[in-house]
């Protein structure tokens, strides 16, 4: 780690420090949206390359304690489908000093989870949802489980993990001209909805730039139907360009990653279900932390291989150069 200073925190060259931890639970998923599997599915990972909730808690505590982990997300994948989540939040908001956990979903089986996740501590939830409409549901995800996505929704706010946030991508032709519709829902209802400009993290590698909705497309979009100023609200290191809607005190986001990427003030690490270090969701090279696990390696052998991916990290994603490369990873292996 050449001309890294001495300190514990995850930082890199470029003068940002990780603090927000997303963890992939699982690589499987109960929908396949068009942007990000095939129809058929994807060959899920060997549930015995998949980190037990032991090793997973162990590298978890490392994080919080060692490195200065504050926020943890769990995503997938689907994190529903991980057998014992319940447990899994409550011995993660146990650890001390206590993280913030969230959780990015697609809703499906979360009406009858959301007030046990509460319970477990878990404070704040995404919802991935593209459309009201239910056949466009159907064309995007291939499944027709709208409806459980929407009682996901209403239960999750019931149970308190309030604001709900609601995570939309707009494909051009299916759900582009939906965008005002999805927006009043998400007004009438109280869930915060972000648009995100899809990127090319899908597993068929059909992402096309000149397909994608841009977040500039968007904003034109919305303001058909409503006014729109530039929040007040302070952006941080937060993603989402946040809009007042007709004067307040609803908001949209739109989070532009591919037009106007925020690499330059990421703090984001990432752990893949399968015991996997990513210094960012573009990144072409992963740190097998499950080996050192395995191999009866020490918490510091543990932290200093997370410090050396951090180091490593480079500025930002290229998506925007003539030499891009898709990450071998699809999203839904990595984590969102
Ligand atoms: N581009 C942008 N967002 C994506 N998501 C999944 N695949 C893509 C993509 N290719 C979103 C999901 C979910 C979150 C995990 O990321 O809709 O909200
Ligand atoms: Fe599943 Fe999320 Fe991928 Fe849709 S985007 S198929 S909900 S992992």
């Amino acid at each position: 780690m050449a001309g890294r200073p001495d300190t514990p925190g995850l930082i890199d060259k470029y003068g940002r420090v990780a603090t927000d931890l997303r963890v992939s639970l699982t690589d499987r998923c109960n929908l396949r949206c068009q942007y990000c599997m095939p129809a058929e599915g994807l060959d899920w990972l060997p549930s015995a390359d998949i980190l037990t909730d032991e090793e997973l808690l162990r590298v978890l505590r490392i994080a919080v304690r060692d490195l200065g982990i504050t926020d943890i997300r769990l995503t997938g994948g689907e994190p529903l489908l991980r057998r014992g989540l319940e447990d899994l939040v409550a011995e993660i908001t146990a650890l001390r000093p206590r993280p913030r956990v969230a959780m990015t979903t697609n809703g499906i089986g979360l009406a009858k989870r959301a007030a046990r996740l509460a319970a477990a501590g878990l404070d704040r939830i995404n919802v991935s949802l593209d459309t009201i409409d239910r056949q466009t549901f159907v064309e995007i995800t291939r499944r027709d489980r709208l409806h459980h996505v929407l009682e996901g929704l209403r239960a999750a706010q019931e149970a308190g993990l309030r604001p709900v946030k609601v995570n939309a991508v707009l494909l051009r032709g299916v759900n582009d001209h939906q965008a005002c519709s999805l927006l009043r829902f998400c007004l009438e209802h109280g869930y915060h909805l972000r648009f995100i400009e899809q990127m090319p993290l899908d597993a068929q590698h059909q992402w096309n730039r000149a397909e994608m909705i841009t977040a500039d497309e968007i904003l034109a979009i919305l303001r058909t139907e409503f006014t729109l100023e530039p929040s007040p609200a302070e952006r941080g290191s937060a993603p989402a360009e946040r809009w007042l809607v007709d004067g307040g005190p609803g908001e949209v986001g739109v989070i532009a990653s591919v037009t106007k990427p925020f690499c330059q003030a990421c703090n984001r690490t990432r752990l893949t279900a399968d015991g996997s270090l990513r210094s960012c969701l573009f990144s072409t090279d992963e740190t097998d932390l499950r080996t050192i696990l395995r191999s009866g390696g020490s918490d510091e052998d543990v932290a200093n291989a997370w410090r050396a991916t951090m180091w490593a990290k480079g500025p930002g994603h290229e998506i925007n150069s003539a030499g891009f490369a898709q990450p071998l990873r699809p999203m839904s292996a990595i984590g969102g």
